[in-house]
């Protein structure tokens, strides 16, 4: 899509050094430019809005995503002057504001694998929810869950709030404000079937919480980072950073690269089954 849209504008080198750098949100599109590029802005975001009639908006990522709730700073470059948009997804709407929360259209295979694994009765907890669209997305492939979805910036659970709404789930998605492992300590001991924990920064930190969620046997969706060279598996160097952690009975039921975000840098999610006796 973006090759079609910069053809007439850019070099095929120039072009090479945008891919990989696109997203798509509802109406609004997200692209980081490198330097070497910046002064023809304006030119590449005019040819996306031409060539993509459904955009409204480009935006350039000034920074990487950071800090606790995973944002990062945007520059408007031409349309409207937005970072509000409405997102669709294998049936499902998310209201999502750019700017204000994290979101990425790129963990939506990784979204409807989790939703189609659930099984009908389970309790799930997502320690890390965002604007709730894997708690969203399970309740709507399995009406017959509860999923307790939980995120500590405010903005992403006023947008919960809304999306839990605009997909009528609200018996099935019980929002939290908060710290995951503050309210799990509180609320969630035990309770859980399955616990999913998107994102990769805090996952380790944070497992013994996602342990404590859980019944005295359920499933972990374990998400981190891993550097791997050449020569390295990044599943095994994810296998074997668990491995030092737990000190219990598990099993890895399946293990994936779920996407590249960097140079030799890749998202790895292992789905544990947790024994606890
Ligand atoms: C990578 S995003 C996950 C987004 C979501 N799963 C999705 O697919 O759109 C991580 C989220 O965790 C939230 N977060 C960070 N620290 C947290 C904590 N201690 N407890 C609960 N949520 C937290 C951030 O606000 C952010 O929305």
């Amino acid at each position: 899509m973006l090759k079609r849209a910069l053809e007439n504008v850019l070099t095929i080198d120039e072009i090479r050094q945008l891919y990989g750098s696109f997203d798509l949100i509802g109406d609004i599109a997200v692209i980081k430019i490198p330097d070497s590029l910046l002064d023809k802005k304006f030119i590449i975001a005019k040819a996306i809005m031409d060539n993509i009639k459904t955009v409204k908006t480009v935006l350039r990522q000034v920074t990487p995503v950071s800090g606790d709730y995973r944002t990062r700073e945007l520059e408007h470059i031409l349309g409207e002057r937005k970072t509000l948009t409405l997102y669709k997804e294998y049936g499902c709407i998310f209201k999502v504001d750019l700017a204000k929360v994290y979101f990425s259209p790129r963990l939506s295979t990784e979204r409807i694998r989790i939703a189609k694994i659930v099984k009908s009765g389970e309790v799930v907890a997502n320690m890390f929810a965002g604007i709730g669209s894997f708690s969203i997305l399970i309740a709507k492939y399995q009406p017959n869950s509860i999923v307790y979805s939980i995120d500590i910036n405010p903005n992403a659970y006023d947008l919960m709030l809304e999306n839990i709404k605009l997909n009528k789930v609200y018996d099935r998605v019980i929002p939290f404000l908060g710290d995951a492992k503050a309210i799990i300590e509180n609320s969630l001991k035990g309770f859980c079937d399955r616990v999913l924990m998107p994102l990769p920064e805090k996952a380790i930190d944070y497992i013994d919480a996602a342990l404590l969620a859980l019944k005295s046997k359920g499933v972990i969706h374990y998400y981190t980072h891993v550097h791997a060279s050449k020569d390295e598996d990044p599943i095994e160097k994810a296998a074997s950073e668990i491995d030092k952690k737990l000190k219990l009975n598990y099993k890895i039921l399946d293990a994936r690269i779920v996407r590249e975000v960097g140079p030799r840098w890749n998202q790895v999610v292992l789905d544990l089954l947790i024994n606890k006796n």
